[in-house]
């Protein structure tokens, strides 16, 4: 059989990396571009690397995201526009650009990486909740659009996650407080998130689309 291409935005390091590995792993060849191939933060980067592709993307896992805490008075724009291009416009550029090709061949698999603040929220993350509710949104319009040509859309929650974005936002004595809070008493490894994805993004998922699904050691059931 035919190795299936997938591309797995973020894979520099945490839950993309895990994810790119466990893709090769299974077999899949991963494209993980870095940074200087395709930034997020600029419509032209991701036009040119779209448009560079040299083989068709079977998998589509939109990982890569940012999140800048600040509440609604101390909010910077830079704040407002990057966190909507990175986390939200950028995955629905890169879907319009794959879709077609998935669509001709009738079968894709896509997979944004949402999180609980797209299902909760606390204060200091207007952006972040507004991006990843909006990948919420996303994924079930595109799972309706899609379903007639076999290609299964979506999202996966991570509750705490042990990654560097998870340390920068958090101090270690904030971490320890944490994890008494998650009913497993834990944060994730990426790995755990990239089984999970990996199940959504293979043919074992047939009947999954649309969905939203946590991924939390039991957080938001406290
Ligand atoms: N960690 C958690 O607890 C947690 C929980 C819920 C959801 N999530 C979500 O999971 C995803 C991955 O999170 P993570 O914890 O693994 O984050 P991370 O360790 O900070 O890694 C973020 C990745 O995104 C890439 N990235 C950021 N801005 C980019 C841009 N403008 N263009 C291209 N790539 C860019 C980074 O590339 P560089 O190396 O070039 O910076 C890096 O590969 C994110 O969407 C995040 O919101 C994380």
């Amino acid at each position: 059989m035919k190795k299936k291409n997938a591309l797995v935005t973020g894979a520099s390091r945490g839950i993309g990396l895990a994810i790119a590995d466990c893709f090769k792993k299974q077999g899949i060849n991963v494209l993980a571009p870095g940074r200087k191939e395709l930034d997020l933060l600029s419509k032209d980067s991701i036009a040119n690397y779209l448009a560079g592709l040299k083989c068709p993307v079977d998998i589509l896992v939109n990982n890569a995201g940012i999140n800048m805490l600040g509440g609604i008075v101390s909010l910077e724009e830079r704040n407002i526009q990057e966190t909507i291009q990175v986390n939200l416009l950028a995955p629905l550029d890169i879907i319009r650009n794959v879709a077609p090709r998935m669509m001709h061949k009738k079968y894709g698999r896509i997979l944004n990486i949402g999180s609980i603040w797209g299902l909760i929220t606390k204060p200091g993350r207007v952006t972040y909740t507004l991006t990843k509710s909006g990948l919420g949104g996303l994924t079930r319009s595109m799972a309706v659009e899609l379903a007639p040509y076999n290609v299964l859309v979506n999202c996966v929650a991570p509750g705490y996650v042990d990654t560097e974005l998870t340390r920068k936002n958090n101090t270690s004595r904030e971490l320890e407080k944490i994890k008494k809070s998650i009913p497993l008493q834990r944060l994730a490894n990426p790995g755990e998130i990239a089984e999970l994805a990996y199940f959504l993004c293979s043919d074992k998922n047939t009947y999954i689309t649309g969905q939203t699904i946590a991924i939390d050691g039991g957080y938001l059931c406290v």
